[in-house]
């Protein structure tokens, strides 16, 4: 698969399939199950890591700090898990783990790899935008390029703050909307062009691009993203631009390293339910 660019651009999915009719869940549902053999290496890389590593440029825990030191207690919950590391990660710091992803063949690498590190995770299939738990079950929600690009920003935020007690945490990483603004509209690697508008970008559909379709994801204007987590009830405590780091050369996922030293690849926001 051409899908090392199937991080968050969702190259490499099925080529044959006319998705016309599909919701954008059925589309990424067949998208992620088709691809997930594919994932399992860096699946298993990240569980056997002793310190967690984020994004496409895997930037270390102790850089951009997206988990509390401390989780012992905690309820946590992973939207959009895939391969479960990021819930392996959150086990070893004493929280009670639960991870929801839409793709069986994912949740089977995770529970495995749960299995294998010893760690005692719930894993549950379903739909990061129609969360299968009851109002205020976490302490902690994070995604780091699930339910983050994958589902429409103004259903998921607003069942993550469902199931978030008073004073929960959510944080998510994924792409920068730059990624999209400057990806040719025939799926290539970003360039330093703007391809497309950037006034509602919304929903961005790759199923039918010439290089290495794939499924759809979702991004906002920064001005959309903070308008909707205080129209939600989210307040914001932090947001970070991720840069390629120096030293870092190549392509990742459809996006160059070079031009990733001037423009961001990726965004993580930190809110606070209250
Ligand atoms: C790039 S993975 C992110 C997980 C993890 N950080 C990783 O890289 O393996 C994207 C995951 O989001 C999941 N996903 C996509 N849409 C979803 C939805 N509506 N609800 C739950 N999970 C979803 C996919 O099945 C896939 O496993």
């Amino acid at each position: 698969m051409r899908g090392q660019k199937a991080f968050g651009l969702a190259k490499g999915g099925r080529r044959d399939t006319v998705h016309r009719m599909d919701s954008h869940v059925d589309i990424n549902r067949d998208h992620w199950n088709g691809m997930a053999e594919e994932w399992v290496a860096a699946g298993e890389k990240a569980w056997a890591s002793g310190s967690p590593y984020w994004g496409i440029w895997e930037v270390p825990e102790r850089e951009l700090g997206l988990l509390p030191e401390d989780m012992a207690g905690m309820d946590a919950v992973e939207l959009g898990c895939g391969t479960g590391y990021v819930s392996g990660w959150m086990a070893r710091r004493g929280a009670r783990v639960t991870g929801i992803d839409l793709s069986a063949g994912q949740l089977a690498t995770a529970r495995r790899l749960a299995g294998e590190h010893g760690a005692d995770i719930r894993f549950e299939e379903g739909n990061a935008e129609a969360l299968p738990f009851a109002d205020g079950a976490f302490d902690f929600a994070i995604s780091e390029y699930g339910a983050a690009i994958w589902c429409d920003p103004t259903v998921w935020l607003r069942e993550a703050w469902r199931v978030l007690r008073p004073g929960g945490r959510l944080v998510f990483l994924g792409h920068h909307a730059f990624v999209y603004l400057t990806t040719p509209l025939n799926g290539a690697a970003c360039e330093r062009v703007l391809h497309r508008a950037y006034r509602g970008i919304g929903r961005v559909d790759w199923t039918q691009v010439e290089i290495d379709p794939g499924g759809i994801e979702y991004s906002l204007t920064f001005a959309d993203w903070i308008t909707l987590f205080l129209e939600i009830g989210f307040s914001v405590e932090g947001l970070k631009e991720v840069y390629a780091p120096e030293g870092v050369t190549g392509e990742e996922f459809g996006i160059p390293a070079a031009w990733s030293r001037d423009f961001p690849a990726e965004h993580v926001w930190w809110l606070r339910k209250g």
